[in-house]
This record gives structure tokens, C-alpha cells and sequence, in this order.
């Protein structure tokens, strides 16, 4: 496993990170009401859709939702083909490819399009530029989905805030957004879906908000690990120095009641939309 050289994404893909990826899943479904999605398509899933999930990772939004719903057929697309199990429920398929080169589908192939925690695998540009070619794919009536958490967290305390505002500063160089959670809403309506809705839910971090805190709390640390080496490099501290002041976050994610926002916000493209089909894809 490792990161494919053109790709953003910041946190190192390793087994560590798979398990964190899977946690963070159930973290982030109980956290909205026990859901995994807030579009309105239940009635659709159930009869059999087309869903595509962008940046699947190892799978396990797509895995959720292809056992709640075996009439739908579920396509993850990921860079990384190692963290993908290969055993696979009937009902879905993966693709191995660089979104950033063009998401490989033609037009009107989906119903519904999901994507999740890709804050830090794009920049602002990117990151659009994703929305505006997934709405491209969408059947009439098709759905788009977003859900991003913010990476700046309330609440931190003096060791958290020195590693975060150095975190945001590696963001901002690289054009990246710590809080595009906050115009998911407006780049839905800047490529005209009409229908946006938003769902806020504030998730803690710290075990003296519970068992979801404590979870959400040891992940956060756990996506720190995974960034260590960006950090160490851009704060020009030793790996020993960053491991002490990652350790440092989880101690006081037990004495500081950190929370953050996670968003989902969903559109729906308007039915005259629609591309013509490009005959040379
Ligand atoms: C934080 S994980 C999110 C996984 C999943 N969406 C979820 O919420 O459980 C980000 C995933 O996006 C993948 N990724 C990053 N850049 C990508 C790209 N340019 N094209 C396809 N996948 C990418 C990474 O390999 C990683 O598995």
C-alpha cells in the first residue's frame, strides 16, 4: 500500500488508516441518526438503482448499503486498488482510477452519487471540478450527495490548536479547504441542483462525551498518525518531537470537550439538464 505519486491525498494509506476508515463510517452513520445517506431516495434503492461512491476507500459505505438494498448496483471508484477486499457482495463493483483524471462513466449512468471525506485529496478547484463532472453523469432526476467533517475542531486545547493551525496552513499552501464542509451547500447550487438540503451533526472527540467521543477522539489521533511526516516536515520538528505532540492531542482530547462539525448536504439535477451523450468516451 502507499499513495499513488499524483494524488493529493495526505494521510499515508496503510492498514492503520483502513481500520480508521472503516471505524470512522459507523462513527459518522450513528452520529446521523443511524443513516447513511439523507437524500430521499430510499424507495429508489429498494426497486434498483445505479449508485457510484467516489473515493470509496475499503468499501464499507458501499458494503452497508449494497446489504440493505440487493436490488441497487453499487460502483466504488478508489485509487488505491490494495485497500479494497477481494471478495466482493454480487452487487457491487469497483473501478481502479485517479478521479483527478476524469471520472470514467459516460452520461446518465447514475441515479445517484455519493462522496464522503475527501476533503483532504482535493484542493478548492478540484474539489468542484469533482461535483461539476459527477452532475454530468447523473440520469434525470439523478441525486448528488456530499458529506465532509470539518478538520479544524472547536474546543482544542494549546497542544491541539498548535498542531491544527500548522494543519491548516498545509492545507491552505496546497490551496485545500480545512472547512469545505462549509460550501458543499454553494457549489450544489452554483452547478444548479435544485432541492439542497443540508444536515449538521456536531460530533465530539473526547471520551467525557461518551463512548462516540472517545471513538471519534482515538480516530482523529490515528489520522494525525497518518500525517505525521507532512507535519513534522512543515512544524520542522523531529519524528520524535511530532509522535510526542500527536501524543499530546490524545491527552487532551480526555481533559477538553473538542467537538466538530460534519455536514451531508444532497441536490437534485434538474431533468432538462442533461448532457448530450459524448460519443467519444
Ligand atoms: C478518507 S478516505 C474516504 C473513504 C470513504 N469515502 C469513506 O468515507 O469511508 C479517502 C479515500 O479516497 C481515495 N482517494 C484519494 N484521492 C483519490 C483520487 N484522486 N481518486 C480516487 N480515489 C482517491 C483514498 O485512497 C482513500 O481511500
Amino acid at each position: 500500500m502507499g499513495n499513488s505519486g499524483s494524488v493529493n491525498y495526505l494521510v499515508k494509506v496503510d492498514e492503520v488508516q483502513v481500520d480508521r476508515i472503516q471505524k470512522l463510517h459507523h462513527i459518522i452513520k450513528s452520529c446521523f441518526n443511524n443513516t447513511n445517506y439523507s437524500a430521499p431516495i430510499s424507495k429508489d434503492l429498494e426497486r434498483g438503482i445505479e449508485v457510484l461512491d467516489i473515493g470509496s476507500g475499503p468499501g464499507t459505505w458501499i458494503f452497508d448499503m449494497s446489504s440493505d438494498y440487493k436490488k441497487s448496483k453499487f460502483t466504488g471508484i478508489e485509487i488505491e486498488s490494495s485497500i479494497v477486499p477481494a471478495i466482493l457482495p454480487f452487487n457491487t463493483r469497483f473501478i481502479y482510477h485517479n478521479v483527478l483524471d476524469g471520472i470514467p462513466f459516460y452520461p446518465n449512468s447514475f441515479d445517484y452519487i455519493f462522496m464522503r471525506s475527501m476533503v483532504l485529496c482535493f484542493n478548492e478547484s478540484q474539489y468542484e471540478q469533482i461535483i461539476k463532472e459527477s452532475i454530468d453523469l447523473l440520469k434525470p432526476n439523478g441525486y448528488l450527495e456530499l458529506c465532509e467533517g470539518e478538520v479544524i475542531f472547536h474546543n482544542m486545547g494549546p497542544i491541539s490548536r498548535r498542531i491544527f493551525y500548522s494543519m491548516e496552513k498545509i492545507l491552505r499552501n496546497r490551496s485545500m479547504n480545512p472547512l469545505m464542509c462549509n460550501r458543499l451547500h454553494e457549489f450544489l447550487a452554483k452547478h444548479k441542483l435544485r432541492h439542497i438540503q443540508q444536515e449538521d451533526v456536531m460530533i465530539p472527540l473526547s471520551p467525557l462525551n461518551g463512548k462516540i467521543g472517545e471513538l471519534h477522539g482515538l480516530n482523529a489521533y490515528y489520522s494525525l498518525y497518518g500525517m505525521k511526516d507532512v507535519l513534522a516536515k512543515h512544524m520542522r520538528l523531529s519524528k520524535w518531537e511530532t509522535e510526542r505532540l500527536i501524543e499530546g492531542f490524545l491527552d487532551e482530547t480526555r481533559t477538553y470537550q473538542m467537538y466538530c462539525k460534519y455536514t451531508r448536504v444532497y441536490g437534485e439535477i434538474h431533468s432538462n439538464s442533461q448532457q448530450p451523450i459524448k460519443k467519444d468516451r
